[in-house]
């Protein structure tokens, strides 16, 4: 997590979208190019990547901002029917290409602020048609940009009204769907929201259990508001991420330490609910575990594609170094993805995904918060804002 590595003068060279050659400026000279960049007193990183969001979805929720403010709770919100289950509403009216054109403006101001891979997730369906409908609107939006997006399947993310008596049966109708998706291949992660009032540990062991079996990565909303073990079941099946984890036990701590599963914090959902407990972010780091850092982006509980300012958010709230924080949106997301070896990285024979900066040294990011320092944001070698 601390060691950052960092190079002065450096360059490097870009061939058929990856990384074909690392130097340096003097060297770089003499390499046979058909553009040449200066990124003179400027920063160059590896893409930012996002590994969380919840990127399609109909509608928005201005309406809960002041029922927050009169202090009801985001479950009390989801239990009596708003929250997830009013965006649900909103994405079961909506056409595929109404979802294609809101989540292609979302993802476009992700890019704009330096994001070049992210994951995204469904569950704002809760239905056959629906979850589907989602998975294929980010199909189409993986089709339509040179970007990497990492699909994941989130039917358990709340149980619909009319299964409320019966939520086994509703977990069943998603295990159900597991089949078409992979044969669609339609995603390639499954997720879960095990919380108090959402799905149990025994429910979410059920459900991942099931995915593993055919073929999923597995993800999970762990331990976000109370502390069920979420992050221990992670550990235990080999989730490749636990998310949240701002109640996170002990154990978890320990287990997330000695299994390869990485914690995926998300401190912009803890500041939009307006709470004052942030994970324990340095006693994680301490014990070894590896953190990743994502925007949540979402309609409810973190409303903002800006992963710049997530990164302010982690040096303030989570108390983590710039060096963590660097890492965390970097290498350690795309971990976090199953994408380590293709992203996060300025590797040769990665892709050629990348970010200048407006910015005098790497510190200086977190530093200067609520702005958009990206400069120019290439990925796979193309350039996608300027
Ligand atoms: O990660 N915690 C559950 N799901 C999302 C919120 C979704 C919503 O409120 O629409 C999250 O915070
Ligand atoms: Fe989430």
């Amino acid at each position: 997590m601390s060691v950052l590595p960092v190079e002065e003068n450096a360059a490097f060279a870009v061939k058929d979208g990856r990384i074909a050659w690392i130097g340096t400026s003097a060297k770089a000279a003499s390499v046979q190019a058909k553009e040449k960049l200066d990124a003179y007193q400027k920063v160059v990183s590896p893409g930012l990547v996002d590994p969380h969001t919840h990127l399609v979805f109909g509608g928005s929720r201005e309406n809960e901002l002041a029922l927050k403010q009169k202090g009801v709770p985001y479950l009390k919100i989801l239990a009596n029917g708003g929250g997830i289950l009013s965006t649900v509403a909103a994405t079961r009216q909506s056409t595929e290409k109404e979802l294609v054109e809101r989540a292609s403006f979302h993802l476009e101001r992700m890019v704009t602020h330096g994001v070049t891979t992210i994951e995204a997730k469904s569950g704002y369906g809760l239905d056959r048609e629906t979850e589907l409908k989602q998975l294929r609107v980010t199909k189409t939006i993986a089709d339509k940009y040179p970007i990497s997006i990492v699909s994941t399947f989130l039917g358990p993310h709340a149980i619909p009204p009319t299964y409320k008596a019966n939520p086994d049966f509703f977990l069943a109708g998603m295990i159900g769907l597991l089949d078409v998706i992979k044969k669609d291949n339609l995603a390639e992660f499954v997720d879960i929201f095990c919380e108090t009032g959402v799905f149990t540990i025994e429910q979410s062991r059920e459900f991942l259990q099931k995915a593993k079996e055919k073929g999923f990565g597995l993800k999970i909303h762990a331990d976000e508001i109370d502390s069920l073990g979420g992050a221990e079941l992670a550990t235990s099946l080999g989730a490749v991420s636990a998310d949240h984890l701002v109640a996170v036990s002990e154990n978890g701590i320990k287990n997330l330490a000695e299994r390869d599963t990485i914690a995926v914090l998300l401190p912009g959902t803890t500041f939009y609910l307006g709470k004052d407990q942030y994970a324990p972010a340095r006693k994680m780091i301490n014990e070894g575990v590896a953190i990743a850092l994502a925007t949540d982006f979402n309609p409810g509980s973190c409303v903002t594609e800006n992963l710049q300012l997530i990164m302010s958010l982690a040096a303030l709230k989570l108390k983590m170094t710039t060096e963590e924080i660097w890492n965390a949106v970097t290498v350690n997301a795309a971990y976090a993805i199953g994408r380590g070896t293709e992203a996060g990285t300025l590797d040769l024979g990665k892709w050629a995904d990348f970010v200048i900066w407006d910015i005098p040294n790497y510190q200086y990011l977190p530093y200067h918060f609520g702005v958009n320092h990206a400069a120019s944001v290439y990925s796979k070698g193309i350039k996608l804002w300027e």
